[in-house]
């Protein structure tokens, strides 16, 4: 199945369920220079032997402006010019910086992804976004650029190891709380197992989050309003992450609790709704509570793009499948990290 989504100035093709193959077509009769991650470069080396292949550390580390040098040095090596097509081959960390590096090469040059993460397929290889990590910032440096094409082959997610299955149910979940109560009832009345085993269920909630994602980019491309609901978690999350270097999904997961924890004060969210959450995350081997330093989170979320003066935009649930944003001040935040983490203790 394949279809066609317009964002601001660009056409973006989506081809699902599709051979890697697929890919000499779409190549054309351009060069192509391959990125992908030191893994993925090992599990699938027959897939590069026929293409300039540029291969990154795996790893968060890799999303540095270190690594986009060595990018761009190795783009000169391979004589890249303006009509040479980039594909990032990989997880979020791949089509993150090879989005970025496409944008920046020459002033922009055309690049395509080919996601093999479940968290790359439903949400990093969507939308546009791209960038790297600036010492603590997540995602400091970076531009919203779409790629020409995704390429989704669901044979890659055979070699995902469990962690990075959860990593991405992460992200499923989101979807669920912020759009869609039937994704997240679907989730509650499966389990990971179900949908490792049937590449077919797998492949509907892959589009559905990337139907989600879709519409409300279209919508909102450059993060003025409702894109912004998509970081749902991700606020505390990301501070998490990085404070603890722990995966992306496990710090996204603690993050919606506090998230919930926090619509529950201002929203009226039911304590009902954060259980449910509770439960289906830790159904899905996603951790529900983590120890960190409170004073520390506030430290990274001072840093964060979307502080304005002494408040944040956090994103609350009014109930499960539908999320607002609001600017919450710094105090109501800290209370309830210094909450989330005394509710762990007992
Ligand atoms: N741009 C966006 O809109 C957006 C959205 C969400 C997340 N992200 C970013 O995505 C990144 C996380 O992505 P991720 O979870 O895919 O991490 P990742 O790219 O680090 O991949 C996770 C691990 O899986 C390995 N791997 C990749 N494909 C594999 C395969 N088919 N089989 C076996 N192993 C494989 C990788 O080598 C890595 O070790 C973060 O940097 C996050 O900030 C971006």
């Amino acid at each position: 199945m394949s279809y066609s989504v317009s964002f601001s100035g660009k056409t973006v093709h989506y081809y699902f369920d599709e051979g890697l193959q697929l890919v000499d077509q779409l190549m054309g009769e351009r060069k192509a220079v391959f990125i992908t991650d030191s893994n993925v470069h090992s599990l699938y080396r027959e897939v590069f032997d026929r293409f300039n292949t540029i291969v990154i550390p795996a790893g968060e580390a890799s999303k540095s402006l270190e690594s986009l040098s060595f990018i761009t040095e190795q783009l000169i090596r391979f004589e890249a010019d303006r009509n040479t097509l980039i594909v990032g081959v990989g997880g979020g960390v791949v089509t993150d910086i090879t989005g970025f590096a496409a944008s920046v090469y020459m002033r922009g040059v055309k690049f395509g992804f080919i996601p093999a993460t479940l968290l790359a397929m439903v949400d990093a290889a969507i939308g546009g976004k791209n960038g790297v990590d600036f010492r603590l910032h997540k995602n400091m440096l970076g531009t919203i650029s779409q790629p020409e094409f995704l390429l989704f082959d669901l044979s890659f997610l055979q070699t995902l190891p469990s962690e990075e299955w959860s990593n991405g149910f992460a992200e499923v979940i989101k979807y669920g709380c912020i759009f869609d109560s039937f994704l997240f009832d679907r989730l509650v009345a499966n389990d990971m197992g179900f949908f490792r085993n049937d590449p077919q269920e797998a492949l509907a909630i892959i589009q559905k989050c990337v139907d989600w994602k879709n519409k409300v980019v279209q919508e909102d491309e450059t993060e003025q309003g409702n894109r912004k609901l998509l970081n749902f978690g991700h606020t505390a999350g990301h501070a998490i992450e990085k404070l603890l270097n722990i995966p992306h999904g496990a710090a996204i997961s603690a993050g919606m609790i506090i998230a919930c924890m926090l619509s529950e004060q201002i929203t009226g969210l039911g304590a009902d709704a954060t259980n449910a959450l509770r439960l289906l995350l830790t159904r899905y081997h996603l951790p529900v509570w983590l120890s960190f330093d409170a004073s520390e989170v506030m430290d990274i979320l001072k840093m964060d793009k979307k502080r304005k003066n002494d408040r944040i935009d956090f994103i609350l649930l009014d109930k499960i499948g539908s999320a607002r944003i609001e600017s919450l001040p710094f105090d109501v935040i800290y209370d309830t990290l210094i909450e989330y983490l005394h509710a762990g203790d007992h």
